[in-house]
């Protein structure tokens, strides 16, 4: 496992980096498997979507991605909170994937019962690396406060829970929220991080240079099995490495 750290321009750059390496991905599967993905949340990356439903529309084969979400607000779909409303608005209303390729956390239902419900269809839909599904790629974001996903710094539990996934609490809103954990997220072949704006910038050298306490913050125990993990960076994000 090599971690690997891309600093971009902007997040066009960042975007159009990371809509080839989706594609040379894509690409080198066999079609009959379909290229399994699961999305990041919150604001980063709906920038990155718009890019890639602007600019990868036609050569991406969108109907070989089968979709999924590495977390989800624990609210209705069409709700502005909503990770799957974003990526509908942002990507998937505007590319030629097949509903049926979509699998979203339904974050209106009874989130332990939702939890347990998603892992199954993760189980059924995902294809398995020693017993465990290994997305092809795991899209993740980084919060301010270290979280990603929705793995919190003070749900350690989280951290070596050996479920796929759990129900989690957002800590100044007390919103739940469904969440893969490192057990399922670390099984993935290729686990890209991306991070914008100087807000992150502190968190991200924090975590990279593996400054004091870095070892206690979730994205620590992000650490792949089957691959490598990506760090794809604008210059505000990356200001504080050097
Ligand atoms: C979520 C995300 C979360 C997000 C970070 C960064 O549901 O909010 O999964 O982990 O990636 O909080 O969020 P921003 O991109 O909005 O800064």
């Amino acid at each position: 496992m090599e971690t690997i750290v891309k600093v971009f321009e902007n997040v066009d750059h960042l975007s159009a980096y990371f809509g080839e390496m989706l594609k040379q991905h894509i690409h080198a599967l066999p079609v009959k498997r379909g290229f399994t993905i699961s999305l990041s949340g919150g604001s980063t990356p709906r920038a990155i979507f718009n890019y890639l439903a602007k600019h990868f529309n036609e050569s991406i084969a969108w109907s070989n991605l089968r979709l999924f979400w590495g977390d989800e607000r624990c609210v209705t779909p069409d709700s502005q909170e909503s990770n799957y409303r974003m990526a509908v608005e942002s990507l998937i209303s505007r590319v030629a994937i097949p509903k049926s390729n979509v699998f979203r956390i339904e974050g209106e239902k009874n989130p332990p019962e939702q939890a347990k419900e998603y892992q199954q269809k993760v189980i059924q839909n995902v294809a398995m690396i020693n017993g465990r599904p290994a997305f092809d790629l795991f899209m993740l974001g980084l919060g301010e406060d270290g979280h990603t996903a929705s793995i919190f710094p003070n749900q350690p539990d989280l951290f070596v829970s050996e479920k796929l996934f759990e129900v989690a609490i957002q800590p100044e809103s007390g919103q739940q929220r469904i969440t893969a954990t490192p057990v399922l997220i670390n099984q993935s072949r290729n686990i890209v991080f991306l991070v914008t704006g100087e807000s992150k910038a502190g968190m991200v050298a924090r975590i990279l240079k593996k400054h004091e306490g870095w070892e206690h913050l979730p994205a620590a125990h992000i650490k792949s099995i089957n691959g490598n993990v990506y760090w794809l960076l604008d210059k505000a994000a990356a200001s504080k490495l050097n």
